[in-house]
Parts: structure tokens; sequence; C-alpha cells
């Protein structure tokens, strides 16, 4: 099993192992808890996840989705840095720890881990889950409150994962700050919604003012070229679901699409994708449709037809957030 298939398999039965000790309906009941106060207004003056319930809620509904957004953006830098591993890595706002097993199943080895977040219940339980994972067992978790003050100590990667979301204005931008002053690279992660695209924007807007180079998604660290309001650029993680999740949002589907928006940059120099595929590539009889954003800061659609013969061939295996064209290995 290679890295991150291993690390992804490790979570899943952590995760299930610790559902095992919760009744269903408890579960149940926590889980629709945290979908409320996710959608009401945030950000909040306390922590959303109060206690252990919230916490396993958490853990087991929505972890393994941040889990596998953030490993697909690692993954997307990964490529964007060939020779870099991270030496040691601070997540802020980490809660359970996703962004601590995505960064486990994209880089071989152990470095220094630190979570920061203000949520002590969700600090324990992902120390419980991580003592699963060997590559995890020494992760420092520690409560600290992100707001205008807060310094980060130095480090190679601070992983954001989830978390600008819950912060105002001024505390993301010192968040941010914070973090491009500490890192030679920083990975933000968001809903990939509008809004969370829109923060992603505004982050990645100020790591290149503090001299970053973005690696991923974008093919250049030039301004987005979508017109603000008119689209977002977001990509698309498969989840497979737990018994908890089908027990909760119904359906039998085995899995779900966990859609995110994110930054990857860096002060080290990097190898962007020359090309990205930003939407679901749609295929029809003999061609491919590809909606690509280019190193020219401007997005096409180009239609990669059978008479391209391997090129073709690679267009009917790309993916939605591949670099394009594929890279041989
Ligand atoms: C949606 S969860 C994301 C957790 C984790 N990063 C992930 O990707 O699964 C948001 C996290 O941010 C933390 N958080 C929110 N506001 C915070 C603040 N002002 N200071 C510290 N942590 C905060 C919460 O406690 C929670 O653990």
């Amino acid at each position: 099993m290679n890295l991150s298939a291993s690390a992804a398999e490790t979570l899943r039965a952590a995760l299930g192992d610790l559902l095992d000790g919760l009744p269903p309906k408890q579960a149940a009941q926590a889980v629709d808890r945290l979908i409320a106060s996710y959608r009401g207004a945030t950000p909040t003056d306390a922590p959303i996840l109060r206690d252990r319930a919230d916490v396993a809620a958490y853990a087991a509904y929505r972890m393994p989705a941040t889990f596998e957004a953030v490993r697909s953006a690692l993954e997307a830098f990964a490529d964007a840095a060939p020779d870099w591993t991270p030496g040691s890595h601070v997540d802020v706002g980490g809660g359970t720890g996703a962004a601590t097993w995505a960064v486990s199943a994209t880089w071989a080895g152990t470095r220094p881990v630190t979570v920061l977040d203000w949520a002590e219940p969700a600090l324990a339980l992902g120390r419980e889950v991580a003592a699963a994972h060997p590559p995890l067992r020494d992760v420092r978790w520690q409560r600290a409150r992100v707001n205008a003050s807060l310094v980060l100590e130095s480090t190679d990667l601070v992983t954001v994962s989830y978390v600008l979301n819950e912060l105002a204005a001024p505390d993301r931008a010192a968040l941010v700050d914070a973090a491009a002053s500490a890192a030679q690279a920083v990975v933000i992660v968001e809903p990939g919604t509008p809004d969370g695209y829109a923060r992603v924007i505004e982050a990645r807007d100020r790591l290149i003012a503090a001299g970053f180079r973005v690696a991923a998604p974008c093919p250049h660290s030039a301004a987005c070229p979508i017109e603000p309001g008119s689209d977002w650029c977001h990509f698309s993680a498969r989840v497979s679901r737990s018994s908890l999740h089908r027990q909760v949002k119904g359906g039998s589907l085995p899995y779900e699409d966990e859609k995110f928006s994110y930054v990857a940059a860096a002060r080290f120099p990097v190898s962007p994708a020359p090309t990205r595929v930003v939407r679901r590539p749609q295929i029809r009889k003999g061609q491919v449709l590809l909606d690509l954003c280019e190193t020219e800061e401007r997005l096409s659609r180009t239609t990669v037809t059978k008479r391209h013969g391997e090129l073709y061939r690679a267009a009917r295996d790309a993916d939605w957030g591949d670099a394009w064209p594929p890279v041989r290995p």
C-alpha cells in the first residue's frame, strides 16, 4: 500500500474505533448539533467544539473529508516542489489533526509537529486518534487562540485547514501574516464555496505581498483571472463515507465528493503546473473538453480529440485539479 493510502486506511480504522464507543443515536445527535452550529453565524467568541461528543462527531463526520481535501492540496504542492520535504510542521486551528495526517500521507518520515487550537477537547481527541499512527505519536497538541497577537514559531510548513471561515477579517489577516512570517511554505484550504474561494484569494494576495510564490493550484503568482463574483476556483476530493455518514445523511452511496478551495505557496523556488484543469472534464464521443487555467493568466477551454492520439488518451484520464498536459513519470 502506498504512503497516502496507508495513512487514509489507518485514519479510517482509528475513527471507526472511536465511534464504536459512542451510541449511534448520540453520535447522530452530536452531528446534527454540529451542522446547526456551522450553519449559524460564524465567527464565534467561543469554540464550537465544546465537549467530547461534539469532537467525536466532528472527527467522524468531517475529518475524513478535510483530510482528503488537504491531502489533495499537498499532493499538488509536492508536485510543484518535488525536491522539498518539510522538516517541521505547524497546523493552526488544527482541531483533531486532519492536516497532520495529510502531511504524513504526503511526505514519508517524521518531523516535529505542533497542532494549535483553542478547543481543548479537539486537541485531546486528536492526540487519541493519532496514537494509532506512529508518524504522529510525538505531535505537540497545544492550546492557542488565533487573534491579532498571534505569533507562530519558525517552521518549514504551516497548514490552515477550514479555519479562516471561523475567523473575523482582522484575525484572518493576522493568521496569514503570522504564517508568512514563520514558514517556508503555507498551505491554506477552505470549503469550495464562493466565500471560501474569496477567503483563499485574500490569503493568496497577502502571501504574495509577503514574498511568497504560488505553487498550486495556480500556474502563476499574478492576479487570478476569474472575474470576482462570476465564478470560483475549487476542486473536489473523493471521500469514502463512514457508516455514521450514511446514518446521518441517508442514501447508499459509498462515497461523497468534498469540494474545496486552496492555495499552496512557498518562499523557495517552485515549479507550478503550466496549466491546470479547473473543472470536471467533459467526455464526449471522440473528444474531451478541458477547462484550463493557464500560465498566461487566463482561462481557456480546449478540445482534445481522437486525432490527438496519446494526448487524447491522457485527456480521458485527466481529472479535475490535475496539471495539464500530464507530467510523465
Ligand atoms: C472546521 S474546524 C477545522 C479543523 C481542522 N483544521 C480540519 O481541517 O479538520 C475549525 C477549527 O478551528 C478552530 N478555531 C476556530 N477559531 C479559532 C480561534 N480563534 N483560535 C484557535 N482555534 C480556532 C476550531 O476550534 C476548530 O478546531
